[in-house]
């Protein structure tokens, strides 16, 4: 049995095959209504709780539609209707979850939840997004570059915007699959320094360039995301617009980058904020590509927890 919490917590051989068997459980899939079980019923048996203490559409959607096809029986629970909303322990709800299901995942707010809730279940627990982190989500992303354009390994990837936790998770992503990226955003807004130190342990190259048109320039693959996060609180809003106003990834930005560069957005979105339309829907963008890879992605990643 394996958590999946992390990128950087993961073994590289180990993504490396999620990202190899993921691509294998598309192409065999092309073509088949979305409600066929795939072939070999990995998760026949099985019963998946998922956990959400805050909103989701393609998590919620790809995690239950992904168990489905895969043989297996979802639960979808809401934090706030659960004893744990009111005052039950996670660790507690994580040794009587593990008596009912096989396999758990968890969007939480504080990571130190999901690390709880691995530390006392006995069955995997996979992390659909916290404050910090947001694994799941590059894995997919992952997939994505590679089946446009090959390996990652070597790219340069540029981040304009909020330094969140999706980027935290491309922080791990380049130290573990070997790719450079390039952090643009006001400094009030920049990520952890200890995201960015990791992956320069592993060899990646990791820098901060405020200058928008310099960050992206020569980029192979320019992501964004919201300005404000879930986790965020709202009265920042109207500050947070207006610092980052200067890191839109419009047309005339993108022009700076690699000519077959590649657009992508984890969505939610907030068009004409972070990201135009004209960018959002133009010739560079993957970003439906990229919410579809969430699903074949997570079916790779639940595989490998429950070792099937
Ligand atoms: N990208 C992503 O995680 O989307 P949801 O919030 O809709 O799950
Ligand atoms: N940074 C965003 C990602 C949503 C999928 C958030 O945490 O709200």
């Amino acid at each position: 049995m394996s958590h999946f919490l992390d990128i950087h917590k993961t073994d590289p051989d180990a993504l490396r095959s999620m990202i190899e068997q993921a691509k294998a459980i598309k192409t065999a899939r092309a073509g088949r209504p979305k409600g066929a079980k795939d072939d070999d019923l990995p998760l026949d048996g099985r019963m998946v709780a998922l956990i959400f203490e805050k909103p989701s559409t393609r998590t919620r959607v790809s995690f239950d539609v992904g168990v489905r096809q895969m043989g297996g029986e979802v639960l979808v629970l809401s934090g706030s209707e659960m004893q744990l909303g009111h005052g039950e322990t996670i660790a507690d709800t994580a040794r009587v979850l593990s008596r009912y299901v096989d396999l758990i995942m968890i969007r939480t707010f504080e990571e130190d939840a999901l690390l709880e809730l691995a530390d006392h279940a006995t069955v995997p627990v996979i992390n659909g997004l916290t404050n910090r982190t947001h694994p799941c989500q590059i894995m997919a992303d992952i997939l994505t570059y590679e089946e446009h354009r090959g390996s990652i390994a070597g790219k340069k990837v540029t981040w304009c915007g909020d330094g969140n936790n999706v980027f935290a998770s491309f922080a791990h992503a380049a130290g573990q699959f070997g790719f450079d990226l390039t952090y643009s955003g006001p400094p009030t807004l920049d990520p952890e320094t200890e995201f960015m130190d990791l992956a320069r342990s592993k060899g990646s190259k990791v820098e901060i360039v405020r200058d928008p048109i310099a960050a992206v320039t020569d980029a192979d693959l320019v992501v964004t995301d919201t300005w404000v996060s879930m986790h965020d609180s709202q009265t920042t809003k109207e500050r947070r617009h207006n610092q980052l106003r200067p890191y839109q990834v419009n047309e005339e930005l993108m022009r700076h980058a690699k000519p077959d560069a590649l657009f992508m957005h984890c969505l939610p979105a907030h068009r004409e904020e972070e990201a135009t339309s004209a960018v959002m829907d133009g010739p560079h963008s993957v970003i439906f590509d990229e919410a579809e890879n969430r699903l074949h992605a997570q079916k790779a990643i639940m595989r490998w927890c429950l070792g099937v």
